[in-house]
């Protein structure tokens, strides 16, 4: 049975509002729980669940390194311990943030690792920790909820987490184990999804059908949520007066959210195999990037080939395709202009390499948006570019049904050039049709080549 985990972060005035959590959790035989509750890093976790356990009807127990989880479980992290999932395996590291345990390396970890089965709760505490990881798990399709901030002894968490626009669900602590627990139950959709889904593709063109149920419904909720309407009928209610309201829909289906190098370890994996090739091959290098967002990742590409093959040679060779169907994340790519925060994670070199100071913001350097084409498309329904070198596709797959996923993973195989390479996110693999299609180059950090063949 798979396994959900919902990641438990809190801070002060934390350990009320955990133990009226934890004290209506259902048994549920599905769910495992971890608590980043920040502590002093002299201070005993034992003594927090001794305080709990009396309460809890699950196991609840000091998290140690290197345990795989299991369901009905509460793991409450140490001082001074950062903690992070791998798989199903919790492990713990020495924490390197002012607040220790970090709540968005924990729940930025479950994202990855349990994607649409990932829950993130933020509970009492001053302080912005999960925002990050809020955004994160929402993106993988999981669902995050907020203590309400009235009820909270400190609100400065769940608030900073409610203004960021990361908290699908807002409510008391000791009514957080329900909505677990219809979580794990009631993953159908709604009636009406399907007839709002159609009102959707009539309005803009664009077919959500193929995407993941849970995912929409989340979207829409928040929708619902920020208009103040109680529920679908009202929302086809409104739909009806303003019918333009659809292609606000479409573009809150969307979470168009990225980062520069996101997953490093994956990017230092593509590099060394891009490396490789590039030392014998010698013409046009053409690589495409469907889903783009905001163009970090294109930009992160472009940085590597620069990197390898000289300014010149990268100016001359390279071109870099890109598309996304979000206008206004578009607009941001091809600005090329990013916040001090986005680029923050940069090392230093490149920073000075590749970007120009705007004075409140970065610009990519002319070189690399010379070399960057993006353009408003449907990856669905678009022609994809030929004879590719390189398709990177990261955190697309994930919104989509299995179906569809499928389908695409066919039309990049047709796209590439025989021994091309696809490159996924963490939370992705190619599945069952895909490795017909594909052979793993790098398993873990989602590197594969497609079949038929290694000529350039
Ligand atoms: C989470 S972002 C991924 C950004 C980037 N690839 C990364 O991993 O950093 C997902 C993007 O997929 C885009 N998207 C979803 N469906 C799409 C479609 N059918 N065609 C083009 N873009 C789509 C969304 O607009 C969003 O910008």
């Amino acid at each position: 049975m798979p396994l959900f985990l919902a990641g438990i972060g809190a801070s002060a005035g934390g350990l009320e509002a955990v133990r009226a959590l934890l004290s209506h959790l259902p048994l549920t035989r599905k769910l495992a729980y971890v608590v980043a509750q920040h502590q002093a890093a002299d201070f005993n976790a034992q003594k927090l669940v001794d305080l709990v356990q009396p309460n809890c009807p699950l196991r609840v127990e000091v998290a140690q390194s290197g345990r795989t989880l299991l369901p009905d479980h509460v793991y409450w992290l140490p001082a001074g311990q950062d903690g992070r999932v791998d798989g199903k395996v919790l492990l713990l590291a020495p924490g390197s943030g002012v607040s220790k345990p970090s709540v968005d390396s924990l729940l930025q970890s479950l994202a990855t690792n349990f994607g649409s089965r990932a829950l993130g709760v933020i509970l009492s505490g001053a302080g912005g920790d999960g925002v990050l990881g809020c955004r994160a798990i929402q993106a993988a399709g999981g669902l995050t909820m907020a203590q309400s901030p009235e009820t909270a002894r400190f609100p400065g968490m769940p608030t900073a987490a409610i203004q960021a626009g990361v908290v699908d669900r807002i409510l008391d602590a000791e009514k957080m184990g329900n909505l677990l627990l219809q979580r794990l139950t009631d993953r159908e959709a709604p009636p009406g999804m399907a007839t709002l889904l159609e009102l959707v593709q009539r309005a803009t063109g664009v077919d959500f059908r193929g995407y993941k149920e849970e995912t929409l419904q989340r979207r829409l909720q928040r929708r619902l949520n920020g208009l103040k309407l109680p529920g679908l009928e009202a929302y086809f209610e409104l739909v009806r007066r303003r019918p333009e309201e659809l292609s606000q829909l479409q573009q809150d289906f969307l979470v168009s959210l990225s980062g520069f190098f996101r997953d490093p370890e994956c990017f230092a994996a593509l590099s060394g195999e891009l490396k490789a090739w590039l030392l014998h091959h010698r013409g046009p290098v053409r690589v495409w990037v469907p889903a783009c967002a905001t163009g970090e990742e294109v930009y992160s590409l472009a940085m590597l080939l620069v990197e390898m093959l000289g300014a010149e040679q990268a100016s001359q060779r390279c071109s870099l395709e890109a598309c996304d169907l979000n206008s206004v994340a578009l607009e941001t790519a091809r600005r090329g202009i990013y916040s001090a925060e986005a680029v923050s994670k940069l090392e230093p070199t490149r920073l000075q390499r590749h970007f120009v100071s705007t004075g409140n913001g970065y610009r990519v350097s002319e070189l690399l948006r010379s070399m960057c084409r993006f353009q408003q498309q449907d990856v669905l329904t678009a022609p994809i570019p030929e004879r590719l070198d390189l398709i990177s596709c990261r955190n697309l797959l994930i919104y989509l049904q299995s179906g569809l996923q499928g389908e695409l993973l066919r039309r990049f195989r047709k796209s590439l050039r025989p021994g091309g390479l696809l490159f996924l996110a963490p939370s992705e693999t190619t599945g069952t049709v895909g490795a017909t299609l594909f052979t793993p180059v790098d398993k873990q950090h989602r590197l594969y080549r497609s079949r038929g063949g290694l000529s350039a």
